[in-house]
């Protein structure tokens, strides 16, 4: 039964019909699952079942380079999008986040295996016009957005090297239009040289996709009734020094901030593996994995900064396919990629102000407690009206005890009572 070969071949509703068959699907899960098709997936994918609805929101306060945005953020994760307003609020309260891209530039590699790399970096010297030449043909129409900015030999060991190309690919993902480039110039090399290419792909280290977002948040922002503005600076200031030391620290440090920009690279529908393969390569770039911003106190107030790659596009792949992605853009209200991603950075730096500032203080627990208790009372089976009921009887209970076992049973005692 699980070797379904030719399942691709097959119709929608007889695809359907197999996986209901083979999973037991009761008719509310197929209802479930027919609501939710769109004609666009069944393109965009092999195999097309159904839509995978997560939740968006919008997150407010944001002011990057003068300009005031809504930033829709797709996440299941509870807290998230409040935390990154509560961020973006402290951030505005010092004058908003400023950001700038440094370049756009994607990568690619043609990698050879060779037992003569000097006569393979002679070769490439002698034809590297040729190799852009062949590129470019590949594709004519990117001159228009810059084109090609360099090719360069690279010796990866004693037996393999690369060729990379630059391309500028103006606001596009422009993922494919490196592939369809670097194929091109791999079989004039596989002809000319007579070795044969190991492979011919972009790559996901995003050095030339480098963006830095800072801001300042006055010691007003951050006051609290048990200690001053300052203080609380102080710890942030030492939670980012040990995120920058510390490996198991930065890895937890870093998905906090990724927690704001995936949310944002999937609402836009970028391609957030990209961005997360970029950022935490980019993490580790010194050979110890690093924490991605830095607070440092100063005499106006904290002072941050991020600096990360985002390997993200305003058109092309995904981007405006889908429904809501589509609309997405409508609300973030950008112009171009360069504005994504001076606008992503400030998201990510936002989202690690608010962690910081509530782990050194509160702790992260208690502003997640209600929206756990949420989440609980409707893994219980919870509906619209019974969830805060649930909730608030789950919240009269102590700690250890606010539970899927009491969520349950205090939903059953609520039905019961109806
Ligand atoms: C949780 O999703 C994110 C945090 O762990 C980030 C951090 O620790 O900095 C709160």
């Amino acid at each position: 039964m699980t070797n379904l070969s030719g399942f691709f071949r097959k119709p929608y509703q007889e695809r359907l019909n197999l996986v209901a068959e083979y999973a037991n699907l009761t008719e509310a899960e197929l209802t479930t699952i027919n609501n939710a098709f769109q004609s666009v997936g069944s393109e965009l994918i092999e195999n097309y079942l159904t839509d995978y609805g997560l939740p968006e929101g919008i997150a407010t306060n944001f002011q990057v380079n003068g300009k005031d945005y809504l930033i829709p953020m797709v996440t299941e994760e509870p807290s998230v999008i409040a935390a990154a307003s509560n961020g973006a609020k402290m951030l505005r309260d010092g004058g908003g986040i400023t950001a700038t891209a440094e370049s756009r530039v994607l990568t690619g590699e043609i990698i050879l295996k060779t037992d003569n790399v000097l006569g393979v970096q002679d070769w490439f010297e002698k034809n590297k016009d040729k190799l852009i030449e062949i590129a470019l043909k590949a594709h004519p129409s990117i001159t228009q957005y810059g084109g090609i900015r360099d090719i360069k030999y690279n010796m990866i060991d004693e037996e393999h090297v690369s060729f990379e190309l630059f391309v500028d690919v103006g606001d596009a993902m422009g993922a494919n239009t490196m592939n369809s480039m670097l194929e091109a110039a791999a079989k004039n090399i596989e002809i000319n040289l007579g070795q044969e290419v190991l492979m011919s792909i972009l790559s996901n280290y995003g050095d030339y996709n480098i963006v830095i977002a800072k801001g300042m948040v006055p010691f007003d922002a951050l006051q609290r009734a048990d200690l001053t503005g300052e203080a609380v600076a102080r710890k942030i200031e030492e939670a980012s020094h040990v995120a920058n030391i510390y490996p198991k620290r930065a890895a937890t440090h870093n998905k906090g901030i990724m927690n704001g920009i995936d949310a944002v690279v999937v609402a836009t529908g970028n391609d957030w593996r990209a961005v997360e393969a970029a950022t935490h390569s980019y993490a580790a770039r010194k050979g110890s994995y690093k924490g991605l911003t830095k607070w440092r106190v100063t005499d106006n107030g904290l002072e941050g900064m991020i600096k990360l790659p985002i390997p993200t596009g305003t058109i092309g792949g995904a981007t405006h396919l889908l429904p809501m992605s589509k609309i997405n853009y409508q609300i973030l209200g950008i112009t171009g990629a360069i504005e994504m991603m001076e606008v992503l950075a400030g998201v990510g730096l936002a989202q690690n102000l608010a962690a910081l500032k509530a782990l050194v203080t509160d702790g992260i627990q208690r502003g997640h407690m209600r929206l756990q208790l949420k989440s609980l009372a409707m893994t219980a089976g919870a509906k619209k009206d019974e969830i805060k009921r649930v909730v608030t009887r789950l919240a009269e209970l102590p700690d250890a005890a606010q539970n899927l076992e009491n969520a349950t049973r205090i939903l059953d005692e609520i039905k019961g009572a109806n």
